[in-house]
């Protein structure tokens, strides 16, 4: 890291504080002495202005609209590679030959089944239980039928083998859930049909032949989810796997922080508001109007974006991709004029534009997994299996970090002044 230093001055005392500078240049001031040497902390609401980390996984430019995975723009994974490859690319820091590949997928592909507690855990959660808290529970369920991972550290095998183990397993139970809602037995899981073909299967088995075509299709959408640097989610996986608690419970965290509708649940929160529009009318100017009122609690779902002040260059595929895919499918589907509508007006109104909300990776994907035939309450599971790769690529790194402490932030407090016990006889 190069050696430059800012300078803190506070009274009589000035702290010298060295600046980190990044592999792109994105420099931060490295506060770790702050405390001690000044007494000072810092503040800073969300977390806005503030790295929890340094890492190699994903780079991302919210001004520029860049991302990249392990330095690939994501316009070439998403247009070259698979999910597969992608998943072993974040967790790996390299695209795999040949060989590399099919040991990957084969440790993946063994992992075709759930215990059969985790299959009957499954079966007592309600049919009109959110699948999020299902798949939530069930993953971290996992700890129980595999209690050699709860002993930390893991060695490297180990952690590997837990890598491709919820690959695998979060389908699983993403699809027996599923299955149950609609009050079928589960279909066992075919590797040789590739890992997103199979899931499809998985899921609707008996109802439909998928066509390479979706299965192609819901591939390139888990691959624009595959990872996002320290978003909600994989920021609440670090923090957990922080204390050393196992992965199962890491990774249970990120799925539950990625349900909120500000985070993940924006997916099906889009599509539930765009049929609200259809519903309504279409007139999609009158709900611009509630996105902007201030007394309106009413937010444009899947606009804006904490790091993209520019297009979420995911989104720009996912829009080119709806349609593709629904002309290829022969859908048409009214929300999505009505997306592109809201689209067109909220990117010449001044509210917006001063506030540089663009669309973001939530705002088109529903639109085309509801043309996959994917349930709306299901989008949300979508993303948890197309971030999996991604949240394990970060509990590794971070497990790695020999000098990874446990995440404890400090807080001002604003409380009560110290005073005296008051018995209840002499309340008021
Ligand atoms: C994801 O972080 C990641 O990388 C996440 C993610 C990933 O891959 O992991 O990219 C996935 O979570 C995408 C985001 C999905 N969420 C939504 O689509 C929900 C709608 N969006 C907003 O709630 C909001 O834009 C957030 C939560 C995404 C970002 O919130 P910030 O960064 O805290 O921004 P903010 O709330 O401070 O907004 C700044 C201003 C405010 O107005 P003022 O106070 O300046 O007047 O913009 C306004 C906000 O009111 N604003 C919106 C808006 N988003 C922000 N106004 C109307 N509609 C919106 N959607």
């Amino acid at each position: 890291m190069a050696e430059e230093v800012a300078k803190l001055t506070l009274g009589d005392k000035t702290l010298d504080i060295p600046v980190i500078i990044g592999s792109e240049g994105e420099r931060g001031l490295d506060i770790k002495a702050l405390r001690a040497e000044t007494g000072l902390i810092t503040l800073d609401n969300g977390f806005v202005n503030t790295g929890s980390c340094t890492s190699a996984i994903t780079f991302l430019n919210g001004e520029k609209g860049i991302l990249r995975y392990r330095g690939y723009p994501i316009e070439q994974i998403a247009e070259k590679s698979s999910f597969m490859e992608t998943s072993y690319l974040l967790n790996n820091g390299k695209l795999p030959n040949n060989a590399e590949y099919e040991e990957f997928y084969k440790k993946v592909s063994s992992y075709r089944e759930l215990p059969e507690g985790v299959l009957n855990i499954i079966k007592q959660f309600p049919n009109d239980a959110h699948p999020m808290g299902v798949v939530g529970a069930a993953t971290s369920s996992l700890s129980a039928f595999y209690q050699s991972y709860l002993n930390a550290p893991l060695t490297s095998d180990q952690r590997e083998e837990a890598i491709c183990q919820l690959l695998a397993q979060v389908k699983t139970i993403a699809a027996a859930f599923y299955r149950q809602t609609q009050g079928k037995a589960p279909i066992a899981s075919n590797p040789e049909l590739g890992y997103t073909k199979d899931f499809l299967n998985m899921m609707f088995g008996e109802e439909k032949e998928i066509s390479d075509e979706v299965a192609n299709a819901l591939d390139v959408l888990f691959i624009l989810h595959a990872d996002h640097e320290q978003n909600c989610s994989a920021s609440t996986v670090r923090v957990i796997g922080s204390s050393q608690a196992n992965v199962f419970a890491s990774i249970a965290g990120g799925i539950d922080a990625l349900w909120g509708q500000l985070h993940g649940g924006a997916n099906q929160r889009v599509l539930e508001m765009l049929e609200e529009i259809d519903k309504a009318g279409g007139d999609y100017k009158k709900f611009i109007s509630k996105a902007k009122d201030k007394e309106d609690p009413f937010r444009l779902m899947g606009f804006g974006h904490r790091v993209y002040k520019n297009f979420d260059p995911r989104a720009t595929i996912i829009k080119q991709q709806c349609d593709i895919i629904l002309n290829k499918l022969n859908v048409t589907d009214p929300l999505l004029d009505i997306a592109r509508g809201l689209e067109e007006e909220a990117r010449s109104d001044e509210y917006f534009v001063k506030r540089n909300l663009y669309p973001n990776v939530d705002f088109y994907s529903g639109i085309i997994y509801k043309a996959l035939g994917i349930p709306t309450n299901m989008f949300t599971v979508l993303f948890v299996i197309g971030r999996m790769p991604g949240w394990l690529a970060q509990w590794k790194e971070m497990r790695e970090d020999v000098t990874a402490k446990i995440a404890r932030p400090r807080q001002i407090y604003v409380g009560e002044r110290e005073r005296n016990y008051v018995s209840l006889k002499d309340r008021k």
